[in-house]
């Protein structure tokens, strides 16, 4: 099979793992990089002599004989950037979010389908083993009914200019939490507040309402003085927690619950309801995410596949932040959250009632469907300063 050649755009803080991870891949040849800053892209270059370097972004789609573009710039550029490599016919991988609105994710993937392309959306953590294993012992029926998910991402940093938290950090822990539960929220508020950037919220609490009353609460701060990375999902039976910062054991079951008895006549009684039981660690296979996520990509392109983290995928994510946003301006009020609908209603809270009108959706639907595994690791401001198109292992913010 011929080796696809790809040609990767942005080369700051994230690019620089994409770029190393296509350029060790056996069936793609990393061609070209493009970053509008030449000390970044000089950087690069020195790090990987053999691939062209450009800083014009319409050079590299138009004459380089490319297949497939990869873009790791800013949120606000990821449509426009993909938008003129789609027209030009190459297959697109766009860092998360997919886009800045639901309506640039619309266009860009009834482009995609309009010219038979794979859209495709880093969401990093769907190709992480530890995600990949707490799938598994969910749809097993190991842990009994969800109850609930609490995760906490935070740290300090990195502050960004025009996003707040929930859209930089939340879409790993949503997008974690959409793929275990396999459902979409009813409804979504989030509150939050900026404490250092005028207007955009540094530390946000986002709950997610499913059916069945499961809730997922996530909790992004880039102002804390750790590094935190954690999931607790709670069943009727079982609850796991996922810390994706220990360096070992990163998934632990524990055999605990609470069962609401028969009935009871005294509180000693009462005590009998909770169950403690053993904690055990299942065993984990250590692979990159990044790895197993850029080779699905290509797996996608060249068997025709519907990428697990397709441009759909992605632009329900972006639904998700965009009805977090609309709950932040109304201080939290639920937004319901209706994957379909072209209009999204707030929920009544006292006497607040408001419509909020969104663009009808593109005609048709996204792509298919493969597999993966595998993420990063998070890390805060230091490691930005150090690991800069260096790292030796990817770094999910
Ligand atoms: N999957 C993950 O775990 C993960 C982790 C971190 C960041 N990200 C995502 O990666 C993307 C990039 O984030 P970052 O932190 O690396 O940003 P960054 O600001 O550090 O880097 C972006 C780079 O893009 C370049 N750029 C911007 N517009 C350009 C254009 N038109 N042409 C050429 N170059 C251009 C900039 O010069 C900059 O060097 C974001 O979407 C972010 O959410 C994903």
């Amino acid at each position: 099979m011929k080796k696809l050649n790809v040609g990767v755009v942005g080369c700051g803080y994230w690019g620089p793992n994409l770029i190393r991870n296509f350029r060790a891949l056996g069936d793609c040849k990393l061609k070209v990089i493009c970053d509008l800053d030449e000390k970044r892209l000089q950087h690069l270059k020195n790090l990987y002599p053999e691939v062209e370097a450009t800083t014009n972004y319409k050079h590299m789609l138009e004459n380089c004989g490319l297949d497939a573009v990869v873009i790791a710039t800013a949120v606000r550029t990821h449509h426009p950037l993909a938008k003129a490599a789609l027209m030009a016919g190459k297959h697109v991988f766009v860092e998360k979010p997919l886009a800045a609105s639901v309506a640039e994710s619309q266009e860009m993937n009834a482009l995609a389908r309009e010219k038979g392309l794979v859209l495709m959306v880093g969401h990093t953590f769907l190709y992480s083993a530890p995600v990949r294993k707490i799938k598994e012992i969910v749809d097993r029926g190991d842990i009994g009914e969800i109850r609930y998910i609490n995760a906490r991402r935070l740290n300090l940093g990195l502050y960004q200019k025009d996003i707040n938290v929930t859209w930089d950090l939340a879409p790993h822990d949503i997008s974690i939490v959409q793929y275990i539960l396999d459902d979409l929220p009813l409804t979504v508020n989030c509150q939050g507040t900026a404490h250092v950037t005028p207007g955009i919220e540094d530390v946000t609490t986002l709950c997610l309402n499913f059916k069945k009353e499961r809730t997922a609460i996530i909790q992004s701060s880039w102002l804390d003085p750790r590094k935190v990375r954690e999931m607790t999902i709670v069943g009727s039976k079982r609850m796991i927690v996922y810390d994706d910062v220990a360096p070992l054991e990163k998934i632990r079951i524990y055999d605990a619950r609470v069962e609401t008895p028969p009935r009871y006549d005294t509180f000693a009684e009462f005590q009998y309801a909770y169950h403690y039981g053993d904690m055990y660690v299942p065993y984990v296979k250590q692979e990159e995410p990044l790895k197993i996520e850029c080779q699905h990509f290509i797996d996608c392109i060249n068997h025709n596949r519907t990428p697990l983290t397709s441009g759909e995928k992605g632009m329900e994510l972006v639904r998700v932040l965009e009805a977090a946003s609309t709950s932040l301006k109304r201080g939290g009020a639920p937004v319901e959250f209706n994957p379909q609908a072209t209009t999204r209603t707030v929920v009544p809270t006292a006497n607040l009632a408001i419509q909020i009108k969104t663009p009808a959706p593109a005609n048709g639907n996204g792509n298919g469907h493969a597999n993966g595994n595998g993420n990063g690791n998070g890390n805060g401001a230091g490691h930005r300063k150090n690991g800069r198109g260096t790292a030796i292992r990817a770094a999910a913010r």
